[in-house]
């Protein structure tokens, strides 16, 4: 078919009906995307065919290349780096907090780190998210900008420019409110877009699975970490993913602000929760470990805690916090940069117990409806809410340990926000037998 006769709904409708895309039909989708010419409607109705009728591996390469081609690719040989270019991407989770330790923590052992990451999604947080609640925090640089502070940091974090990967940032925004995240082909080529176009070296996924995640059982978690693997490849970027676990929130607190307070106590060592600990050191390892930065796993580990407790990850991400706009004393005073809620109260639950199940989807839907993500693609996000010092599955709660804290602009929320957590964690008098399995799950390469 010629470029010029197709018509967006001939292609949904084919996409609708079972069949592949072809290269061309798939390019004139993705230009359509990036310059507004297909409307929001047809985009939507396009994600949820590809959400019914998924994909071939054809397909999504070709998905995977229109929307990198829809922008700029970095090129960082001319940038006379003295190292590596790594990058770490998640699948999304609640409180998921990860890439803001990680990025520093790595660029602290020697990488290069420029992360190129998304808003949240569904019922999922997002990093850039998080880090617009930073006062003055600019997660929009130019690109030559952001060229520089990785060159001069180790790491930047930024979110997708007009510049690059545009497609996927319209995309993205779609998927969000339309309910078609949860595809395969969609997830890989929008990570896959975002981070061949930061011209990466090598990339290391972290692949959720649980009732918090887009990917509820291990055979889906392992489909889609081998679609990225594969599709990446032939791309010519070296990928490995682990699958980590999200049936419990990730570490003790989820919304936008307090995960930087987290992200901080994590950094400076005042706090460190094991699950989250587990992952971020499984990824580093790996990260270490492809680029040759430590031969193997216990050098690497080694590097990693001397990082950290030596200081060097936190002095990395105060300098990326200063060097992209934000406060020069971030580390110090982040209480002061930082947006607080006008309500804090604790979420008790009905009954004392120990908590046996969360529903992590649930508890993402209700930072979402405390404001702390989108229902609809305009929306603006209160950075000052979410939920702190959450239980874990196993803990005990009772009169004296509420379930979390919530932090809501307005009793009423903050109200609804506490109903919904009762329903959300289920607790029971008996103690759990058999403790959670390992966040880690599996690792592939
Ligand atoms: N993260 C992304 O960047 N895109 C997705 O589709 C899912 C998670």
């Amino acid at each position: 078919m010629m470029t010029e006769q197709m018509l967006p709904q001939e292609l949904i409708r084919k996409k609708r009906d079972g069949g592949a895309l072809s290269p061309d039909e798939i390019a004139f989708f993705v230009r359509g995307l990036a310059d507004g010419s297909i409307s929001s409607e047809q985009v939507s109705a396009m994600a949820m065919a590809i959400y019914f009728n998924t994909m071939t591996f054809a397909e999504i390469g070709e998905l995977t290349r229109a929307m990198v081609a829809s922008g700029h690719t970095i090129d960082w040989s001319h940038q006379g780096l003295d190292g590596v270019v790594i990058d770490k991407h998640s699948t999304g989770g609640v409180g998921d907090k990860v890439s803001l330790m990680l990025a520093p923590l790595v660029a602290a052992c020697g990488a290069y780190v420029p992360m190129i990451s998304g808003p949240a999604l569904g019922h999922t947080g997002g990093t850039l998210d998080k880090l617009d609640s930073v006062t003055n925090y600019k997660t929009s640089l130019d690109l030559e900008s952001f060229r520089e502070v990785v060159k001069s940091v180790g790491c930047a974090i930024i979110g997708q420019t007009e510049e690059l990967a545009p497609a996927d940032k319209r995309f993205y925004a779609i998927r969000d409110v339309t309910a078609t995240v949860e595809s395969i082909p969609l997830i890989t080529a929008s990570i896959l877009s975002k981070k061949i176009a930061a011209g990466l070296d090598a990339l290391v996924m972290d692949v959720k699975i649980g009732n918090g995640a887009f990917m509820q059982t291990l055979a889906d978690a392992e489909q889609l970490a081998d679609s990225i693997i594969n599709t990446a490849a032939e791309a010519g970027l070296p990928v490995r993913a682990t699958i980590t676990d999200m049936s419990a929130v990730l570490g003790r607190n989820a919304g936008n602000a307090v995960e930087i307070m987290e992200t901080i106590d994590y950094l400076t060592g005042t706090y460190r929760d094991e699950r989250l600990q587990d992952v971020v050191t499984a990824l580093a390892i790996d990260m270490l470990c492809m680029i040759g930065l430590a031969d193997e796993p216990e050098s690497a580990e080694r590097q990693i805690n001397a990082a950290l407790d030596g200081g060097k990850a936190a002095e990395i991400f105060a300098k990326m916090v200063s060097a992209q706009g934000g406060p020069h004393d971030f580390i110090e005073s982040a209480a002061q940069h930082l947006p607080q809620a006008a309500v804090k109260k604790p979420a008790y639950a009905k009954d004392a117990g120990f908590v046996t199940h969360i529903n992590v989807r649930e508890v993402g839907n209700i930072i979402v409806a405390l404001g702390g993500g989108r229902k609809r693609v305009e929306d603006k996000i209160d950075y000052s809410v979410g939920l702190t010092d959450v239980a874990g599955i196993g803990v005990r709660v009772d009169a004296d340990k509420p379930i979390a804290y919530v932090h809501a602009r307005d009793e009423d929320s903050a109200e609804q926000a506490i109903e919904g957590l009762r329903h959300a964690f289920s607790v029971s008098e008996e103690k759990l037998h058999q403790l959670p399995a390992s966040v880690i799950c599996e690792r592939l390469a």
